[in-house]
């Protein structure tokens, strides 16, 4: 499994003249971060908005404009760009350009080399949302759909233009879990994963509620991970700042007695359940519905049990299903995973260690220690989206040892 499935690959952006082409250059710096080896290639409209300097810079790579260049290495540019990519991205992609496209016309660097490519090509439409939702429009785009384009439909919103409907360009985040996906091995496709996410909060009146300090961030990098390899994947999320990443369904949750029906009602039909969730083990007594005075509250705080979602998922778990859990630990990881393991009918138990600030709640990397029946296994210290790939990987073991 690779670290970063961006690294390495061939993706050239094919950019067509809109205003929103500037928003692609962060796409080719993000892109360029993430390791992809970029090639733009531009429409002569397109360099009236963003210059082929900038792209260059960002990219790290010369950018194409003309069918017609000067060198030698120029002369089939229109073969050679698109022959030994990975994929090709048309964003912001004009009506003009998606026109041409599904009409099979080659009259410029870009519609030559698309038209000549063998590789997945994602359509990124962005336009005036009259010139979007005109018959013509949506024909063509339909057109493209035939023929197996990958079209990323536009987002609602106010455009460049003061009017305000669909046709603004794709968010970048759903649109690189879109290339993610599709250069990603999809060996979980097939299966159903639940996951959960995010700490729980337990109220003591409107204003106060005991919770801890989880982000959510390990939780999401699985359901993230998990989706890229084309699972279905639900995330069950406590409270958390983060967006739901693309195709993936999510219920946001507050309490743990929430995230317990909500598992629970998912689990049966579930092939993976990974509780990466920090739910609060106890609740306050008493919820106040007013905001208590400070004179008010108790000194010492009356508490209650919340359910033990993962002990109860233990209890019910089906033939060939995979339950995994977490547990963050500061002292003795390798005895209190082996401990709730078998105390929680787990099939595996990923282990963090949260005594630093390197790994565990919050920050970006963990370094899981993973126990299963078969034994202990520290991985390596990466960030959470690797730890979740490296952790499916053991979960994909299990899978296939399953009946
Ligand atoms: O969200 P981040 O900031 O990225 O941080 C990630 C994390 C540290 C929260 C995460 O990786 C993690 O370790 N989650 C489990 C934390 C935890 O609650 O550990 P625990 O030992 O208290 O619980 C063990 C397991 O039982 C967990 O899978 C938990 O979801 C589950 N549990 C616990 C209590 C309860 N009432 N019901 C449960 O299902």
């Amino acid at each position: 499994m690779v670290q970063n499935v961006f690294a390495g690959k061939k993706i050239v952006i094919g950019v067509s003249g809109s205003i929103a082409a500037f928003k692609v250059a962060g796409w080719v710096s993000d892109l360029a971060k993430e390791e992809a080896i970029v090639s733009v290639v531009m429409t002569s409209s397109a360099t009236e908005f963003v210059t082929p300097l900038t792209f260059a810079a960002l990219s790290g790579n010369g950018v194409h404009t003309g069918m017609f260049g000067r060198g030698k290495e120029d002369a089939m540019a229109h073969i050679s760009i698109g022959r030994d990519a990975d994929l090709v991205v048309i964003a912001p992609a004009t009506a003009n350009i998606i026109a041409k496209l599904a009409g099979g016309i080659a009259d410029d660097l870009l519609t030559t080399m698309v038209l000549a490519t063998r590789s997945k090509v994602f359509v990124c439409p962005a336009m005036n949302v009259r010139m979007y939702s005109h018959p013509a429009t949506q024909k063509n785009l339909k057109i493209l759909k035939d023929l197996g384009y990958k079209v990323i439909d536009p987002a609602c919103g106010k455009m460049a233009c003061k009017e305000e409907g669909e046709g603004r360009l794709a968010e970048w985040d759903g649109v690189r879990e879109h290339l993610a996906q599709s250069l990603s091995f999809q060996d979980l496709q097939g299966f159903k994963i639940l996951v959960t996410a995010g700490p729980t909060r337990e109220p003591l009146d409107p204003a106060r509620f005991l919770s801890n300090r989880s982000s959510g961030k390990m939780g999401y990098a699985l359901a993230q991970a998990a989706c890229r390899r084309g699972a279905e994947v639900t995330l069950i999320s406590g409270p958390s700042a983060l967006t739901c990443p693309q195709g993936v369904t999510l219920f946001k949750v507050q309490t743990a007695q929430e995230m317990n029906d909500a598992v629970l009602a998912h689990a049966a039909n579930s092939s993976v359940i990974i509780k990466a969730a920090a739910v609060a083990d106890y609740r306050p007594e008493t919820v106040y519905v007013h905001k208590m005075k400070k004179e008010k509250i108790a000194r010492e705080l009356v508490l209650t049990r919340n359910p033990d979602i993962l002990l109860e998922l233990g209890k019910r778990k089906k033939a060939g299903q995979i339950l995994v859990g977490f547990a963050a630990e500061s002292t003795n990881l390798l005895e209190e995973g082996r401990r709730k393991l078998l105390a929680k009918n787990l099939d595996l138990i990923a282990v963090n260690d949260i005594s630093g600030d390197t790994t565990g709640f919050e920050v970006e990397f963990n370094q899981i220690l993973v126990i299963s029946a078969s034994g202990a296994e520290t991985l390596p210290h990466t960030t959470k989206l690797h730890s979740a790939d490296l952790l499916l990987d053991r979960v994909l073991q299990l899978l296939s040892k399953k009946p």
